[in-house]
């Protein structure tokens, strides 16, 4: 008997159930020995508290154009992975009891940084543990591309055009501001694809004074209108030379909902311009994985399969040149993959007349 645990973890995204669905296909139609796959809840709270339920072929039927996640999902922070619980659990050893006291072969995450940073010293104390890449944030190292990404550019860049119309006739600046705290990876794609005519992320801290000129010279659609793609993490030039202390004081302070309001207030006060801001939030991460989410994911999880049937464990699946790979957790967990200033997509963006605000 092979015994599979899976669970999903952290901020869900559209092709969560596909990948599952890819997993499960692939082990139980290549397997020699009966297997029975254990669905935990919530993500590593079903795994901690052994909340759990056996699946059924069933519950992966019609899934792989299904949103969300069939497990549900929950935020378990790393950094308190190995503090107590409220009643002085031990998080990580509670976890490895569930897993031996169900005989599991190995235990599937399918999760974004946090996850698969906690998945690694499971992965070290002993348990098998596969995960894969999860997250519209596009930020986990060791792969190309995660699932739920190009997902969630196409929703963004739906929601570009459609300002773009509104933005023209009334004349007005647009601020989209679109996730990522801490990487552009989202915002660059979606701002590219939707034609915005500023991109501002975290990668590159931005100058008020050269949105103003942007905003202000005639260049750009003839002056009348103009669409800004603003991360959720995009910061000034000022604010990035503070150290991480001082910024966190001055954020305490902070009077504006987010980074595109204060934007939004100070480009109206320059410029005597009416600005807008549009903030899809939680819509980049639901609705049905698009094609693309839909094979990169069937492929992660036939791997994951492959992994489990092979007995390969310690690895997040990935995607690099095409290709689908394997890469140590121990070299993927904590590591963050962010857009490099340098990189082509910028130049051209640039050469296509994009300002990054420097
Ligand atoms: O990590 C994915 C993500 O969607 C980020 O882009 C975003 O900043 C964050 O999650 C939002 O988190 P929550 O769903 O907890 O509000």
């Amino acid at each position: 008997m092979l015994r599979i645990g899976m669970l999903t973890s952290g901020g869900d995204c559209q092709a969560l159930n596909a990948t599952m669905r890819g997993v499960f296909k692939s082990v139980t139609l290549s397997s020699k020995e009966p297997v029975e796959f254990y669905g935990f809840e919530d993500g590593y709270k079903g795994l901690i508290y052994s909340h759990f339920h056996l699946l059924e072929s069933s519950d992966f039927i019609g899934i792989l154009t299904r949103g969300g996640t069939i497990l549900g999902t929950s935020r378990v922070p790393f950094k308190t992975i190995r503090q107590p619980d409220e009643n002085g659990l031990d998080k990580v050893e509670a976890m490895k009891q569930v897993y031996y006291k169900l005989q599991l072969n190995c235990l599937v995450v399918l999760g974004g940084n946090g996850s698969t940073k906690t998945a690694n010293p499971l992965s070290e104390e002993g348990l098998n543990v596969i995960t894969l890449p999860k997250t519209i944030d596009n930020d986990l190292w060791g792969t190309d591309v995660t699932f739920g990404f190009q997902s969630a550019v196409d929703i963004v860049t739906r929601a570009i055009d459609e300002i773009h119309t509104t933005a023209n006739s009334h004349g007005r600046v647009f601020i989209i501001e679109i996730m990522g705290h801490k990487t552009g990876w989202l915002t660059l794609n979606a701002g590219m694809a939707g034609g915005a005519d500023i991109i501002l992320i975290p990668e590159i801290p931005y100058d008020m004074k050269e949105i103003i000129r942007v905003i202000e010279s005639k260049d750009t659609n003839g002056g009348r209108f103009m669409i800004l793609a603003v991360a959720e993490g995009a910061i000034s030039k000022s604010d990035a030379k503070l150290s991480k202390k001082e910024y966190q004081k001055k954020l305490e302070n902070y009077i504006f909902p987010s980074v595109s309001y204060e934007l939004a207030e100070k480009i109206t006060k320059k410029t005597g311009r009416e600005v807008r801001v549009t903030v899809p939030g939680h819509t980049q991460r639901g609705g049905t994985p698009d094609p693309y989410d839909r094979v990169l994911s069937s492929r992660l999880g036939a791997e994951a399969g492959r992994l489990i049937l092979h007995g390969e464990y310690g690895f997040m699946v990935g995607y690099h040149n095409h290709e689908i790979v394997k890469v140590p957790l121990k070299d993927v967990a904590g590591k963050l993959k962010t857009v490099s200033p340098d990189a082509s997509i910028i130049k051209e963006a640039k050469m296509l007349g994009v300002s990054f605000g420097e």
